[in-house]
């Protein structure tokens, strides 16, 4: 009997020894730094069926809108708390003349969108409506200047447009276009990857046109273009020709697109095999490394941390679907794509320190979007479902953690199995973490510092049978938030038994 009893034992002991692996401990009495809301911010640019066919029908359509805007759309951005709004690029934004996107609609002149698919801009949508909608979300607008084809003038007199209160030439001219009070718009961003689509300048050359255009914008947070993920360079030349300046750069703007293969094949947004899982992800989990190594330079000449590291574009690039147009940048998201968000909002969460906002590219039918629209139908997509779970994030004072996990190998590659992150608010911890392994369950064991006792109030999981499982028009709930059963609390220790490929939120109350 005796002999049966361990060898019983003995079986359950490699079980045991796994889920034990998986540690977690918040470090509560550590925190410090708040997360700011901005980090769950969108974008939305003139690309595609974003804006137009997106956010934006017009009040004749026959799609239900609210003053021209889709409601299906206000609705959902409204349930993921939306703080923050960039627009109207990207790329479009050095291009942009702002002035043709104001008066009477069939008076604004067109233009030719030479980025995106080379259709025509109506320029139905500007100013007015972008600030409005920002109003309708009761979120903050970030405005992106023309740095590339435009001039410090004109950047001025939109500065003077949107935010004079008094009878100057702008505002009167505003006032004429039907808005009598400004707007109160706080960022605004100096050009847009100039080393590329706003101009490709040189560092040294954008740094010096940065100080000329923001002497000009008189406005609360002037952002900074910055460099494409690896370009350290860049952030170099731009911290140090600004050392002497920084009154005038209160943030620096930092782009990180995963790309599953290469620029000219990316790879299917949801025809995918295991080791293009693999290596989308362990690209999302490296970007920690790469933003560090851009924070470190930044350090060296503002060790006080004035100035913002703004995320403003970030997330999956993948082939356009099928059938659509390249330019328009149209992709499916799928339970990767929840995981690649889960991966990065961690990360912006535990350097809040430095990381002001982040935008994920973009809100509306492009790239790493929360909906997806065809005529009048609406889905949300599996990364709308990460937001709305990290939303309990905005403003809440992030936990430092130490996080012990086992790998999630792949061939001869491993990377870590979960990513986290924890912050605290009112009372209430919330902890996520994601399972990064598209095959095993893994235990998490998780323990707070503290000796107060442990309680659930509420947990959440997003996670799916396929990799590649998503939501469509006529399956839109494949992939949702669903209650979380798979917890316990042991000996004054959280247990979790995450499903492979998911996503979960804890709330804990610590008495
Ligand atoms: O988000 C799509 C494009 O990616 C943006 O216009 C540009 O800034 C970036 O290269």
């Amino acid at each position: 009997m005796k002999k049966v009893r361990i060898l019983f034992f003995l079986m359950l002991l490699p079980v045991v020894g796994l889920a034990q692996e998986n540690e977690i401990v918040l470090k509560t009495k550590e925190a410090k730094d708040t997360i700011n809301k901005n980090i769950y911010g969108h974008f939305a640019e003139h690309l595609g069926r974003c804006i137009y066919d997106g956010i934006w029908v017009g009040e004749d359509s026959p799609i239900p809108n609210t003053k021209g805007y889709r409601t299906d759309i206000l609705e959902a951005l409204k349930e993921i708390d939306i703080p923050v709004l960039r627009w109207p690029g990207g790329c479009f934004a050095d291009a942009y003349h702002w002035k043709d996107g104001i008066g009477p609609k069939e008076d604004r002149p067109p233009m030719l969108n030479i980025f995106w698919g080379e259709v025509v801009e109506d320029n139905s949508f500007g100013t007015h409506e972008f600030l409005d909608l920002c109003e309708m979300l009761d979120c903050d607008p970030y405005l992106a200047v023309n740095v590339g084809s435009g001039s410090p003038q004109e950047a001025m007199q939109w500065v003077e447009y949107v935010l004079a209160d008094d009878n100057s030439p702008m505002a009167e001219l505003r006032r004429q276009n039907g808005r009598e009070e400004p707007w109160d718009v706080k960022f605004w961003g100096i050009g847009n990857e100039n080393w590329g689509c706003g101009g490709n300048m040189t560092a040294s050359y954008y740094a010096d046109l940065y100080k000329r255009f923001a002497t000009y914008c008189r406005v609360d947070q002037r952002i900074a273009s910055g460099g494409l993920n690896h370009d350290l360079e860049w952030t170099e030349t731009l911290m140090k020709k600004t050392e002497v300046y920084q009154q005038l750069i209160q943030g620096m703007s930092y782009h990180h697109y995963t790309v599953c293969h290469n620029w000219e094949h990316k790879g299917s947004a949801t025809d995918f095999s295991e080791e293009d899982w693999f290596l989308t992800i362990r690209q999302n989990v490296e970007m920690e490394d790469n933003l560090r190594q851009h924070m470190a330079i930044m350090d060296k000449y503002d060790p006080e941390k004035k100035i913002g590291l703004l995320a403003d574009e970030w997330g999956n690039w993948h082939d356009a679907e099928p059938g659509t147009e390249p330019g328009f940048l149209f992709q499916q998201n799928t339970m990767r794509d929840a995981i690649t968000a889960s991966i990065y909002l961690n990360v912006f969460n535990r350097h809040c320190d430095r990381v002001t906002m982040a935008n994920i590219a973009q809100v509306v039918n492009v790239l790493q979007a929360m909906v997806l629209t065809e005529g009048d139908k609406m889905v949300l997509t599996p990364t709308f479902y990460v937001f709305k779970m990290y939303k309990v994030h905005q403003d809440a004072l992030n936990i430092p953690l130490e996080l012990n996990s086992t790998e999630y190998t792949l061939g001869d590659k491993s990377i870590p199995a979960i990513s986290a992150s924890a912050s605290e608010k009112e009372g209430v911890i919330n902890l996520t973490l994601s399972n990064l392994d598209p095959n095993e369950g893994k235990s998490v064991t998780v323990n707070l510092d503290t000796e107060g006792k442990i309680k659930i109030l509420s947990a959440d999981i997003i996670t799916a049978n396929k990799m590649n499982s998503y939501n469509d028009f006529d399956n839109p709930d494949e992939i949702t938030l669903k209650e979380f059963k798979g917890y316990q609390v042991k000996s004054g220790q959280l247990i979790l038994d995450m499903p492979s490929k998911s996503v979960v939120h804890i709330a804990i109350e610590n008495k």
